[in-house]
């Protein structure tokens, strides 16, 4: 994992002193609130609803034990003894007080991490796949270029009044885990014998977004030779800096001006100014070098694996058998089938903490007493590292297949084990109506009452992979476009409505989901819920998921059924 060297440390420990003085001067009326408010943003600290709310990066999702020691701490002693793990990698604390974020920022930069850039109209908190460097289809491990771009990125003085907020995602295996497509810009690597002699390189998608105008990215550039992605992304960022809409705050994301340009004028205009950037550079002053290379990447090599036999899901059922009761031996197996991934090395395997217990804490959500367990859990297990899932779990990447069992019985203490990862009650849910002053409406409540509808995990198995996706407004936090079920609380007349998109999808396969037709009342949704899934049950063929009968059949049976016993009240056309 990486650490800080002494320019690091020294960027987040004067942004503390820098910010505690923004913070007293706020305090004692010398700074008005519009004046405190952008240097607030700069540093994650937003106001909300009830609080202030504080949102902490987690680069690439990586986090190491001690860090989130930190965050137990922090959120025992700052906020109300939780927090909040985004689809962005990052973690929102809701209950902080101004005058007490100076010190949360401080102990935040004991342990290397800070709040800056994860708001403001910047290049945002870099995320990745969280089973980078140990998922068995990786073509290559993303998390020295996440570094090296997020080093880049930090604090930049030319991208840090941006028309909008930029977000980058990296992917280095087969399997799409970042939601790439749905960035302003994505970076996919790759390393492959035939292209540019199986050095790195990357195919670069720009436009991506959800909110209000939901788009795919588009390829703009294949093959970008690693080296050179600072004067790329530079060349692309000024592009847009240049042309994007600052002058209306619904038209200036990226994926506007991409989709005004047409992507193949948007890749010509960057191509342009990239050319003038390498010749004003003198051929890559700009870029990254071999030895940047090298002292980052050395930060990532691998853990001290043992030399272990690979065990299969039979041998390690059997391994099991002997020493768990009937009930406890199907929930393990379940947690097996759900929960744990292949690994790269024989006899390791990464495994999902679910952060998602049915109906009895919000999605994402994980508790200080869970925090510090976890911690213990990646010290005993896991060479003292976690990662962050964008589906809001928490991994331990690299736990020895021989340990599950001692790791299922330890999680199951703090309610982490629970096998619904991918299944339907595995919601992506944004704090809604509880929390931000942006929302229309509440979505924890809703993801609590879908839970406690689908509790039967017998039911869910059968079910299958679906993602169900929440968002309280149209800004899309909960991902709801890309889910396969997508739940979007609208307001109409003062009153708190939900409308239902079918058929998105996040992965290699990506798309975009479509409005059924009216929304309906919150109380309406579990019924709903039920009469879509039905419908799935009844029509699909043998070992056919979800999105995929979807995709067969259209929305048309999907709606009827949704309709034909709910939406009595729905009135008017879907927001
Ligand atoms: C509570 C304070 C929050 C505020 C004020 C806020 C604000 C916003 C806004 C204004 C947008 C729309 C941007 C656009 O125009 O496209 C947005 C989108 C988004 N936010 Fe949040 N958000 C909050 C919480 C969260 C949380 C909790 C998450 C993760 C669970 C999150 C992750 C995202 C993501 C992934 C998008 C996707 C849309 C895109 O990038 O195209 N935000 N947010
Ligand atoms: S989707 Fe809307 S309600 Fe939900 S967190 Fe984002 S801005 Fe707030």
């Amino acid at each position: 994992m990486y650490k800080y060297d002494h320019i690091d440390q020294t960027l987040v420990d004067q942004r503390v002193t820098q910010f505690r003085d923004q913070v007293e001067r706020r305090l004692n009326g010398t700074l008005a609130e519009e004046e405190f408010r952008p240097l607030r943003l700069q540093n994650g600290l937003y106001h909300q609803r009830h609080a202030y709310m504080l949102r902490v990066a987690i680069p690439y999702g990586l986090l190491s034990s001690r860090q989130l020691r930190t965050l137990a701490f922090i959120a025992d002693k700052y906020d109300r003894g939780y927090g909040h793990f985004t689809t962005r990698q990052n973690i929102q604390f809701n209950w902080v007080e101004l005058e007490q974020t100076p010190d949360i920022l401080a102990e935040l930069a004991k342990v290397e991490m800070h709040a800056i850039q994860t708001s403001g109209n910047c290049i945002r908190n870099i995320t990745s796949d969280a089973f980078a460097g140990v998922a068995a289809d990786e073509y290559v491990d993303p998390r020295p270029i996440c570094e090296l771009l997020r080093q880049w990125s930090t604090l930049h003085p030319e991208f840090a009044h941006l028309p909008r907020k930029f977000k980058f995602a990296i992917n280095g295996a087969k399997e799409d885990r970042t939601v790439l497509l749905c960035h302003d810009v994505g970076i996919e690597l790759q390393k492959n014998p035939n292209i540019n002699n199986g050095e790195l390189t990357a195919n670069i998608y720009a436009g991506g977004g959800m909110g209000r105008t939901p788009i795919l990215g588009s390829l703009i550039k294949k093959d970008v030779p690693w080296q050179v992605l600072p004067s790329y992304l530079t060349a692309l960022l000024r592009v847009y800096n240049r042309f994007g809409r600052r002058d209306n705050l619904y038209k200036a994301r990226i994926k506007i001006l991409v989709k005004a340009l047409g992507p193949e004028e948007f890749a010509r205009q960057v191509e342009g100014e990239w050319t003038q950037l390498h010749n004003a550079t003198k051929q890559g002053k700009d870029n990254f070098s071999q030895a940047e290379w090298e002292r980052v990447a050395k930060h990532f090599t691998k853990p001290s694996y043992k030399t272990l036999p690979a065990l299969s899901d039979e041998q390690l059922q059997s391994h099991a058998e002997s020493r768990l009761d009937a009930n406890e031996k199907i929930a393990f197996t379940r947690w097996l089938e759900r929960n744990v991934r292949p690994h790269q090395v024989p006899g390791y395997a990464p495994v999902i903490l679910s952060l998602k217990p049915h109906g009895t804490a919000a999605p994402g959500d994980a508790t200080s007493a869970q925090m510090n367990a976890i911690a213990d859990l990646a010290d005993q297990y896991s060479f003292g590292e976690l990662r962050v899932t964008h589906e809001q779990n928490l991994v331990l990447a690299d736990v020895e297949q021989a340990e599950l069992l001692n790791l299922w019985r330890a999680a199951k203490n703090y309610n982490l084990v629970l096998p619904n990862i991918g299944l339907l009650t595995d919601i992506i849910a944004c704090p809604g109506g509880d929390f931000c002053s942006l929302a229309n409406a509440k979505s924890l409540p809703i993801a609590k009452a879908i839970q406690e509808r689908f509790d039967d995990l017998d039911y869910l198995h059968d079910l299958g992979d679906i993602t169900l996706n929440i968002s309280g407004c149209i800004n899309s936090c909960g991902h709801h476009h890309v889910g396969n079920i997508g739940v979007l609380g609208v307001d109409k007349d003062g009153e708190e409505w939900y409308q239902i998109t079918l058929g998105g999808d996040q992965g290699n396969d990506a798309s975009i989901g479509k409005v059924i037709g009216p929304s309906f009342y919150a109380n309406e949704i579990p019924d709903v819920m039920t009469s879509i899934i039905n419908t799935y049950v009844e029509q699909r063929s043998t070992d056919e998921p979800f999105i995929e009968t979807y995709r067969r059949l259209g929305v048309i049976p999907f709606k009827e059924a949704a309709y034909k016993n709910n939406g009595k009240h729905s009135k008017g056309a879907a927001v």
